[in-house]
């Protein structure tokens, strides 16, 4: 392979089911994919998503973060990420906050999905944030990881209706699978260079 056609290393970092990662991953099995799978991290080791990763033949790693200093953590994700030559870290559902000074040697080379349109809802609890507030649109947000949570340049974002029935679950369901088209197309856009934000509307 010449080194124009040289593929990204991605690294994807998960803490649960995974279906985001596994999204990414499939869309990687296109051979015209500017990016590679490289690594799937946990810091959890019961992710579901760590077997669908070895199921696709992607290496997968647990670096627990319980009983350990958050820089000893840090560390030892830095460690396997540069094990694996990884180029781009790709968070997906990863609910683990990093800090400023792992962000900042990163710059530009963390994505992250998030469970809303942000700055609307940054942090946890989305879909309830959403439904409080009485919003009739909802969605999700592709962005650039800055040491400020969930305040990084926006890539793109997928937006539906909320529905006068919806439940913080019926919302998270109706979601994740525009989660799924969205964070792929914004890796691909990402790794070819291209610089406009994706737009999705269910
Ligand atoms: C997704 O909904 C993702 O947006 C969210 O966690 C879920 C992970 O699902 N991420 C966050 O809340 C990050 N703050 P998955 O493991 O099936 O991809």
């Amino acid at each position: 392979m010449t080194e124009a056609s040289r593929k990204t290393r991605v690294a994807i970092l998960i803490s649960g089911s995974g279906t985001n990662m596994e999204a990414l991953l499939e869309d990687m099995t296109d051979p015209a994919h500017p990016g590679e799978p490289a690594l799937v991290l946990s810091n959890r080791d019961d992710a579901g998503g760590l077997a669908k990763a070895e199921a696709r033949g992607v290496p997968a790693a647990v670096v627990p973060h319980q009983g350990r200093p958050r820089a000893a953590f840090e560390a030892a994700l830095a460690a396997e990420l540069a094990r694996a030559r990884a180029e781009i870290i790709c968070l997906a559902g990863f609910m683990r906050i990093l800090t400023p000074g792992f962000v900042q040697r990163r710059a530009g080379r963390i994505l992250n999905i998030h469970p809303s349109l942000l700055p609307l809802f940054p942090g946890l609890d989305t879909h309830a944030q959403a439904l409080a507030a009485g919003v009739a649109i909802h969605g999700c947000t592709v962005h650039e990881v800055t040491p400020q949570l969930d305040a990084g340049p926006i890539l793109g974002q997928a937006a539906l209706p909320v529905l006068p029935e919806d439940t913080p679950e019926t919302l998270a369901a109706r979601l994740l699978p525009l989660e799924h088209r969205l964070y792929p197309q914004v890796l691909r856009a990402r790794l070819s260079g291209r610089s406009d934000r994706i737009a999705l509307l269910s």
